[in-house]
């Protein structure tokens, strides 16, 4: 069945030395209580390396933000799949709306940076979500289910069961507007009916879906109650380990 979890996006935040005692908080805090779900971490490139030494992998899962759509190669000042998975790293976090938005991404450079994240073994933690004027005119579900079908359908079942998907409307990101427990539900209902008609029922009831967008300790626990919202994926209460924590404990 599938995974419950909370992962933190940290974005472009913490020096090197605030992001390690951070990453050593979250660690700390967790070896204390039993989350009831799996912990993830997914820090900025410079971060990962050292994160990886003062965490421990049982209890903390450590990523990734993004990476390159090449192997190697003459691509001045980008990070690719092997470099994140030498690192320790094991999960990589692809199609954000902010790198989508700022750094066009599009479903092409998306299709090449998942095929070369799971030649790599990194799951990809896999983001979709529709900008506000697409909730406000009703196309928000075709525009979601668009953006699975043109980076993710060319996937064997078998890679595509490797995934994590989160469910990240652009409207509640960084807004303090968070989808209501029911918008959420309908949404990650309405992907996994698309997984299902693609892969089979299987892969998608095995298929770990997240909401993402001003998650807090205060609205997390009614939005994990929803059957098809299997965890969170946690930028600015991320940044400080309380209130992670508070969200991680919301599956307690
Ligand atoms: P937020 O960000 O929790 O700060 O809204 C979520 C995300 O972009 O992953």
């Amino acid at each position: 069945m599938r995974k419950n979890i909370v992962a933190g996006n940290w974005k472009m935040n913490t020096t090197l030395q605030e992001g390690v005692g951070l990453a050593k908080d979250v660690n700390e805090a967790l070896s204390k209580v039993n989350a009831a779900c799996d912990v993830i971490i997914c820090v900025p490139f410079t971060h990962l390396a050292p994160v990886n030494a003062v965490i421990n992998p049982a209890k903390l899962g450590l990523g990734a933000e993004n990476c390159a759509d090449h192997k190697s190669g003459a691509y001045t000042g980008e990070v690719s799949a092997s470099m994140v998975a030498s690192t320790g790293a094991s999960y990589v976090i692809l199609g954000h709306s902010e790198r989508r938005q700022y750094y066009g991404e599009t479903a092409e450079t998306l299709k090449e940076k998942v095929a070369l994240a799971l030649e790599n073994n990194l799951t990809p933690i896999f983001c979709i979500g529709e900008v506000l004027e697409q909730r406000e005119n009703g196309t928000y579900l075709e525009v979601v289910k668009a953006q699975i079908e043109d980076a993710l359908f060319n996937l064997s079942a078998e890679d595509f069961s490797k995934l994590i998907l989160a469910y990240e409307p652009v409207w509640a990101i960084g807004t303090g507007k968070t989808a209501t427990d029911d918008q959420a539900q309908e949404m990650h209902a309405f992907i996994r009916g698309v997984i299902a008609d693609k892969y089979g029922k299987e892969v998608a009831d095995n298929t770990s879906i997240l909401y993402g967008g001003s998650c807090k300790p205060s609205n997390a626990r009614a939005l994990f109650a929803k059957p098809d919202v299997d965890g969170g994926l946690i930028g600015g209460a991320s940044l400080d380990a309380e209130s992670f924590m508070g969200i991680v404990e919301a599956f307690n």
